[in-house]
């Protein structure tokens, strides 16, 4: 779909999408239309009760008197809640109501009264929400009719600055970027991505200038990580470390931040193993290594102006005479040694490693991990907050308002001393599950004895990962959740002026 910007005027033919604000009051244009069409407009909105609330949509077909096919008629809601994320939804409702019907649509963006967004803003915003909603992943339907697939091809946005609205556009359209290639890796099944094939995917970002380094077995195993290492030794496929460095600061050697995800790119469970339904799922327990391949990628797309370390830990947990077994004891590299007492809690045992190397070779001003974690966190906060721990609230306080911001949303849970205790073991350091209470604090627990002191958050997305219904920015499927939440961190507090 190639998306541009125009002069705002209202086109006599064609498919159109226009604004109306709160009680179905029209946007400027959408009165231009109504009053060529002697008020047949404002009657069909009147007639269908149209409320002009947000993603609230009526489709006026051949309005009388003149030679406008469609006008799409959609909902700002209250003025001064017309902010990005509205303004995205809105470009993300045009396009799932439109794409099948034609192949080229023209916006209208008219100012909204009371909001503070400047219509150039807004129009960028439009665009990203559009392009983000029009995301497929479809490689694999060799049988879909053509009717059923979008046939949408140009968006024409209609503004009063279109030079401003594209200059705006242009970093936006890196984070959809970034977005995509994390969705693209994340829906992938797990015969497609495994560590070697996921870091070589990785590689690729290298055009964009990300320095990419791959850590292989025998490196980690000279290293020590030996948590690590117990989890992927039941696969015949090897586990990766993929180390990505974006060095977009003036100074080239600030010091970073880090970002790093856990890769499990699938969990049976191993010898502690799922139940065969669902177990599907779990090909994307690597949604955290996803989000943070796509976080660089958005990041370098757009140049921004920080120091910024991406770290994936890559591997496949696998039952097999070579996986590890309930009761083994492993030592992890920092030195910590662990009783692996459920072979399921994995995603804990990989960050272990890589939170320690992460911290241990680049001293970054704070660590944040994204993992698929637990499933307890989906009992808590179900699919519309990730769960956040931290041991700095400055951090917790920055990262909640970039997911207000982005919609990406956070909701934090505690962290205590008490708690710890749940993951004391009577045979080494400490024991990879407590009582089955607090799953998900017992997890974060469980990672912060690798944070080393350091600023860290730890996000459990595993209810935000994937999604089972469309909503207006994103499809169902792979949400790449994290993608735009961190880019948004970096963009509003760690880029140089
Ligand atoms: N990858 C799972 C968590 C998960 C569950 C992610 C559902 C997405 C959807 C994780 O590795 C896991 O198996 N966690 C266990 C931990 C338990 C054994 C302490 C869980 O949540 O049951
Ligand atoms: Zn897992
Ligand atoms: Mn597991």
């Amino acid at each position: 779909m190639e998306i541009t910007f125009h002069e705002l005027s209202v086109p006599a033919s064609g498919h159109l999408a226009v604004m109306a604000g709160e009680d179905g009051a029209l946007g400027a244009s959408a009165k231009q239309i109504d009053r060529r069409a002697s008020g047949a407009l404002a009657r069909a909105l009147a007639a269908a009760g149209f409320k002009g609330k947000r993603e609230e949509v009526r489709d006026v077909l051949a309005p009388a008197g003149g030679k406008l096919d469609r006008v799409l008629v959609v909902g700002t809601g209250k003025g001064k809640d017309f902010d990005r994320a509205a303004a995205e939804a809105f470009g993300g409702t045009v396009y799932a109501q439109l794409a099948k019907g034609t192949e080229e649509v023209c916006v209208l963006v008219d100012p909204v009264e009371g909001s503070r967004l400047k219509p150039a803003i807004a129009a960028a915003r439009i665009a990203m929400g559009a392009r983000l909603r029009a995301y497929r992943f479809d490689k694999y339907r060799t049988k879909e009719k053509k009717d059923a697939k979008p046939k949408l091809k140009r968006l024409k946005i209609y503004v009063a600055d279109p030079a401003a609205a594209k200059r705006a556009f242009q970093p936006l359209s890196a984070v959809v970027d970034g977005v995509f290639f994390a969705r693209d890796l994340v829906s992938e099944p797990a015969n497609v991505i495994y560590p070697e094939t996921f870091a070589r995917q990785a590689k690729t970002l290298a055009k964009l200038g990300v320095e990419v380094e791959v850590l292989d077995e025998r490196r980690m195993k000279t290293l020590g990580m030996g948590a690590l290492l117990g989890v992927a030794q039941g696969s015949a496929h090897p586990p990766r470390l993929v180390v990505m460095r974006w060095r977009g600061a003036r100074k080239r050697d600030a010091k970073p931040v880090c970002f790093i995800g856990k890769g499990v790119t699938f969990d049976t469970g191993g010898i502690s193993i799922k139940p065969a339904n669902n177990m599907w799922d779990m090909k994307w327990d690597m949604a955290g290594a996803g989000a943070v391949a796509g976080l660089m990628r958005a990041l370098a797309g757009r140049k921004a102006r920080a120091n910024v370390i991406g770290v994936c830990a890559m591997v496949e947990n696998m039952p097999s005479g070579t996986a590890q077994r309930p009761g083994d004891i492993v030592t992890s590299m920092s030195g910590q040694t662990i009783e692996v007492l459920n072979t399921d809690a994995e995603g804990r045992l990989i960050l272990a490693d890589a939170l320690w190397y992460a911290q241990d070779r680049f001293k970054p001003r704070f660590m944040v991990n994204l993992a698929t974690l637990t499933g307890a966190v989906i009992i808590a906060l179900g699919h519309l907050h990730a769960g956040l721990f931290s041991n700095n609230d400055e951090l917790s306080v920055r990262l909640t308002s970039a997911g207000k911001a982005t919609g990406e949303r956070l909701w934090r849970l505690p962290l205590d001393a008490d708690y710890d205790k749940l993951i004391d073991s009577d045979a080494a350091d400490m024991k990879n599950i407590g009582d089955g209470s607090a799953g998900s604090i017992t997890g974060a627990q469980f990672i912060q004895r690798f944070a080393n002191g350091v600023p860290w958050a730890h996000l459990d997305i595993a209810g935000t990962a994937w999604s089972k219904k469309d909503a207006p920015t994103v499809p169902k499927g792979a949400t790449a959740f994290g993608v735009r939440l961190l880019d948004e961190l970096v963009a509003t507090h760690y880029e140089d002026a």
